[in-house]
């Protein structure tokens, strides 16, 4: 049976996963919250999340609000037994995401982060040829998200907030490269980062450079500038080879991928990917897990690790110094 979301926060990122929901038999869009106008979805629209909450048509919430509100509003949902889905980062600390898992566990009710690039099809691919130890051992991640989609906001936009938004482009764009580079090397260890701005308007900073250093692993150098135009690259260097991921556009509409392999001793091979709807693949993936089909794809200690590597790298844009991570 399909399973009835509410989906919370309909400002941009909100407005496209309603319609693209009703595009899979595995949803039905039964209610949204928006504090602000509403707009006209066809659905009804509340102010208040708590009536979503005590509705029965809702078996799950998405949420698309700002970040600050993210572990609340998933430990509300969870603690009024709903499944969580929430857009990315699921919290700006380790102790607030620790506490969401932890209300959704008590519950019993899934969770699932806005990591939408774990389902690119190339994407998908590296992870399995790295897994599978095709590459050696990992050595470096070079990668970089770059967009200039913000550029026109308005000064008082919380994206421009160095408290709802820190370290400028780290969590519009970088905090996807941090979630892919957990994904393959574990846990961090130490990060160093650096935000500058320099190109727009945007007063935290729209030049984000990032070094990760992982507990058992290499490193990963991340790049995310917000004042140019687009640009998408994953690149993983192991002791065998490296695999290179280049996107042609935006998730918001993709236009497909090229992914190159380099292996010793291999020709380095080409190959080109059709476009395919991973925002989609990841809120199918969600419901999924819901329906006891298959678990969802992206562990939980995966969920806290990135988002305390990402509150390492907040510390250290602000302390212009090396920082530790936490790891409880
Ligand atoms: N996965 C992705 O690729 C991707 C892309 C874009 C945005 N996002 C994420 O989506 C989230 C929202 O980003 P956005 O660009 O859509 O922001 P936005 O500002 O355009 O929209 C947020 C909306 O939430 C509403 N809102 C604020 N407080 C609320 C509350 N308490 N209850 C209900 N609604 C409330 C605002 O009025 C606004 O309309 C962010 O966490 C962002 O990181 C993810």
């Amino acid at each position: 049976m399909a399973l009835g979301v509410a989906v919370v926060g309909l400002g941009w990122w909100g407005r496209i996963i309603v319609p693209l929901l009703r595009t899979s038999e595995k949803f039905r869009v039964v209610a949204g919250v928006e504090v602000g106008a509403a707009p006209d979805l066809g659905v009804p629209i509340e102010k208040d999340f708590e009536k979503v909450l005590a509705n029965p048509a809702v078996d799950a919430v998405v949420l698309c609000t700002p970040h600050t509100l993210h572990a609340e509003q998933i430990i509300r949902a969870a603690r009024a037994k709903k499944h969580v889905f929430c857009e990315k980062p699921l919290s700006l600390t380790r102790a607030d995401v620790v506490r969401a898992v932890e209300a959704c566990n008590e519950s019993k009710v899934a969770l699932a982060v806005g990591h939408e690039k774990r389902f690119e099809p190339p994407i998908q691919e590296v992870f399995r040829a790295a897994k599978a130890g095709e590459l050696g051992a990992l050595l470096q991640i070079e990668a970089n998200f770059s967009q200039d989609k913000f550029l026109s906001l308005a000064s008082d936009n919380w994206r421009l907030s160095g408290n709802e938004a820190p370290a400028g482009p780290l969590t519009a764009t970088g905090i996807h490269l941090l979630d892919l580079s957990v994904g393959l090397m574990g846990r961090a260890a130490r990060v160093f980062a650096s935000v500058k701005q320099l190109g727009s308007q945007l007063v935290n900073g729209d030049t984000l450079g990032v070094l990760v250093s992982f507990e058992k692993s290499g490193n990963a150098l991340l790049s995310a500038v917000l004042a140019t135009p687009f640009d998408g690259r994953f690149a993983v260097y192991g002791s065998k080879g490296w695999m290179e991921v280049r996107d042609k556009a935006h998730p918001e509409a993709p236009q497909g991928w090229v992914l190159t392999k380099n292996l010793r001793g291999k020709e380095k091979e080409t190959r080109t990917y059709e476009p395919a709807k991973a925002v989609l693949a990841n809120l199918e993936a969600f419901a999924d897990a819901v329906a006891g089909r298959a678990p969802y794809p992206v562990p939980q200690e995966e969920m806290i690790a990135n988002v305390a590597a990402l509150e390492a790298i907040v510390r250290s844009a602000r302390s212009g110094k090396v920082e530790e991570v936490q790891d409880r």
